[in-house]
């Protein structure tokens, strides 16, 4: 695991667009596993920025998205869909089509699940970038999920939805469930980009890095992968010194 710490978000975002960029420059090709919430936000704006202005093309990437929240679609400026459009895809060229993440909507979200899993067993990430819960949940994956997860629903726990509440009118409004790639899903990617920030990822920030690796946090996983790198700020590193 290589671990970069940044002074702050801005040279966070710097860090890790140059993970992102050594990966889409070398293979134009290349699939790239994306999240949403606040964590890749920064790198999104630099990804848009250096698009227009240094040209990077998109035109032949495709993309595939952690997770998405049970019930809601495009239609909600609070879906994963809405978020990647807005924070991302409208910015940069790359195509509608080439753009995949789990339906929210699905008529049968087993199958739809089933679906997902396909989907990233015939297109494997060269690159994943992840966010980091709290709790240690990478995707929507909370503790305790097997290691050997595929896609699925999950029930969000009450400390999730209330970290995500930020978002919504109000925590009533947050969706009890989600879909999320499944840890395996995540492990099979070629290299792992993991961006956090803030005191309050200290503690997954330290049992990610140095804990035990345990299905109680989902994160530490991380460890047996071969190519992970990981861009925090001092706050979020402050436990690991
Ligand atoms: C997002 C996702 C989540 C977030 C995590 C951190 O697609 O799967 O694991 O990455 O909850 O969220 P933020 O960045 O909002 O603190």
């Amino acid at each position: 695991m290589k671990v970069i710490v940044t002074k702050n978000t801005e040279e966070l975002a710097e860090q890790a667009l140059q993970v992102m960029l050594d990966v889409v420059k070398n293979k134009p090709n290349a699939v790239i596993g994306l999240a949403t919430g606040s964590s890749p936000v920064g790198l999104y704006k630099k990804m848009i920025e250096d698009c227009k202005n240094n040209g990077t093309s998109y035109a032949n990437i495709k993309s595939v998205n952690l997770d998405e929240y049970v019930g809601l679609g495009i239609e909600s400026d609070q879906s994963y869909v809405y978020f990647m459009n807005d924070n991302l895809f409208k910015g940069i060229d790359i195509k509608q089509e080439n753009t995949n993440l789990p339906n929210g909507k699905a008529a049968d979200m087993a199958k739809e699940c089933e679906r997902y899993t396909a989907l990233l067993n015939s297109m494997p990430q060269d690159i994943q970038l992840l966010g980091i819960g709290a709790n240690g949940h990478i995707g929507f994956n909370e503790p305790n999920t097997p290691f050997n997860s595929t896609t699925h629903i999950v029930e969000l726990e009450e400390g999730t939805r209330r970290d995500n509440a930020r978002f919504f009118a109000s925590l009533d409004e947050v969706p009890t469930h989600a879909i999320t790639m499944g840890i395996s899903n995540i492990m099979n990617a070629k290299k792992i980009l993991v961006v956090a920030n803030g005191a309050n990822k200290a503690k997954a920030v330290y049992q990610m890095i140095k804990g035990e690796v345990s299905e109680n946090c989902p994160a530490s996983i991380l460890q047996k992968h071969n190519d992970v790198v990981v861009v925090v700020d001092e706050a979020a590193y402050s436990l690991c010194k």
